[in-house]
């Protein structure tokens, strides 16, 4: 089609049926705000510089929720006066009364670009004022209904507060996406009157006023629903959620990847996975996590922000956060890579091991009960069970360097900043506080003092 598109996204209300402190378009499904994944449904539509979002509530959360698409338009509804009223802020960003004026709604976020480019080719053929894309529902209840005239085109949309007792039984929605002729949309907005009983001004009534004029509104009717779930309740943001990981799943297996039990899998929608990963059931991979080819994720681990390379196996309810993770790499059962970790190639970070802002060496090992932190750790170095960084004095964090190939025993504690030089030995049980060079022991505890015969002297002492 060669006539221009803008998009209006409605997302200024606050959303009192979601009981939340929380703008509703800023609750998230699958990953993401619900008012992102309308604009990028838009953007695969027309360019940002042609998409307008009305922002009210928490507009300021809302725009930076929406920062890192720098070219898209704002407009600012300072007062929730309805969506007519909303759709009228936008007038001043498309001052072009050529070509489309599409609106969605920032709560309806499982809608696809495929279906509005369907709607638009569908108004772009007709030759009436607007289309809208309607459907049938088992349950309509909380939805406008779409009331029909003798031709089939739409003669009114009716809120639900509005329905006469007739009109309960009305099984088609309006989903609130709807194509309207730039150069009648305007003119008809602006003289819309607000509800007698809300005082919201409903962009629904231009229905009648076209009509009234004689334009026809068109109904569209689409088959599946799923795709025009409105989220007004916290319950059909679980549903709508439900349905982005269903679908991210699906993708994932036709794209190779084996997920056992998908159903108890929340994968993000920016998640990339290569084949032959295998994905156990309850697992949880967020954000922008990037998993490479052949890797295993165990039953109940959380991966956020992350980069995995291939063959990576992570053992069950491990935690990776913003960290990344070379290949052939062995992590957990039950570790924790908090923040900003670099996990060389071939490591092992075994049961409760975290690592936080720690550079993890290739081939070098931590099997269990470990907290490294700030440390930078070399190649093939053994970290005993027990070992702790004492990254912090209550006032600042300090460094821990440990050299190539250095042995560190088990239950030591390196006290930071301090630094073990390659190839040297910690004796365990040692308290670290001074420097090791390369190729040294140091031993830091109390000498053993073995006194023979103690306990029977001390037995004799007693019975006299
Ligand atoms: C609306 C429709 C209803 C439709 C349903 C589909 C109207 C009057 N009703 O009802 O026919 O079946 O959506 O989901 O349009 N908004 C603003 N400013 C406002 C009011 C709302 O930006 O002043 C935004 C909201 O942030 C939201 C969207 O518009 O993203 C829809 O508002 P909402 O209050 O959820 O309308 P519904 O009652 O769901
Ligand atoms: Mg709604």
């Amino acid at each position: 089609m060669t006539k221009p598109v803008s998009i209006a996204i409605l997302a200024a209300g606050l959303g009192t049926r979601m009981k939340s402190r929380k703008a509703k378009v800023l609750h998230r499904a699958g990953g993401l705000t619900l008012v992102e994944h309308v604009v990028r449904a838009s953007l695969e539509l027309t360019s940002a510089a042609s998409v307008g979002v009305v922002v009210g509530h928490q507009a300021e959360d809302v725009r930076a929720a929406l920062s890192h698409y720098p070219a898209l338009r704002f407009a600012t509804q300072t007062e929730q006066l309805g969506t007519g009223h909303a759709l009228l802020t936008t007038r001043s960003l498309f001052p072009s009364e050529d070509g489309y004026v599409v609106v969605l709604y920032g709560d309806t976020p499982l809608l696809t670009a495929e279906t509005v480019r369907t709607l638009l080719q569908r108004q772009d053929l007709s030759n009436a004022a607007a289309t809208l894309i309607t459907t049938f529902l088992a349950n309509p209840h909380g939805y406008g209904r779409i009331v029909r005239n003798e031709t089939g085109d739409v003669a009114a949309i009716v809120e639900q507060k509005a329905l006469s007792p007739g009109q309960e039984a009305i099984r088609e929605i309006n989903s609130g996406i709807y194509c309207f002729r730039a150069d009648l949309l305007w003119s008809h907005l602006a003289a819309l009157k607000p509800n007698p009983k809300s005082g919201e001004i409903y962009l629904t009534d231009i229905v009648e006023s076209f009509n009234a004029t004689g334009h026809r509104v068109a109904p569209m009717a689409i088959e599946d629903p799923a795709e025009l779930l409105g989220i007004n309740t916290r319950v059909e943001l679980a549903e709508v959620d439900r349905i982005f990981r269903g679908r991210k799943a699906r993708q994932l297996m036709l794209d190779g990847v084996t997920i056992e039990q998908p159903e108890t899998v929340a994968i993000d929608v920016d998640v990339e996975i290569g084949i032959d990963s295998t994905i156990e059931p309850s697992v949880r991979i967020l954000g922008k996590t990037r998993i490479g080819s052949g890797c295993s994720i165990g039953m109940g681990s959380v991966i956020r922000d992350s980069v995995l390379d291939d063959d990576v196996n992570v053992d069950a309810y491990s935690f990776i956060g913003t960290s990344r993770v070379g290949a052939r790499s062995q992590i957990g059962p039950f570790a924790r890579l908090r923040m900003d970790n670099e996990v060389a190639p071939g490591a092992h970070i075994g049961n409760f091991v975290e690592l936080k802002k720690t550079r993890f060496g290739s081939g070098s090992k931590a099997m269990h009960l470990a907290y490294l932190g700030d440390s930078t750790i070399g190649d093939n170095v053994n970290i005993g069970a027990g070992t702790i960084t004492c990254n912090y004095d209550g006032m600042k964090k300090s460094p821990t360097v440990v050299g190539n190939n250095a042995f560190v025993g088990s239950n030591s504690t390196l006290v930071a900043p301090v630094e073990i030089g390659a190839d040297s030995y910690i004796a365990a049980g040692s308290v670290i506080t001074d420097q090791v060079p390369g190729d040294s022991l140091a031993l830091g505890r109390a000498r053993q003092v073995l006194k023979p015969g103690w306990p029977s002297k001390r037995k004799a002492d007693r019975k006299k």
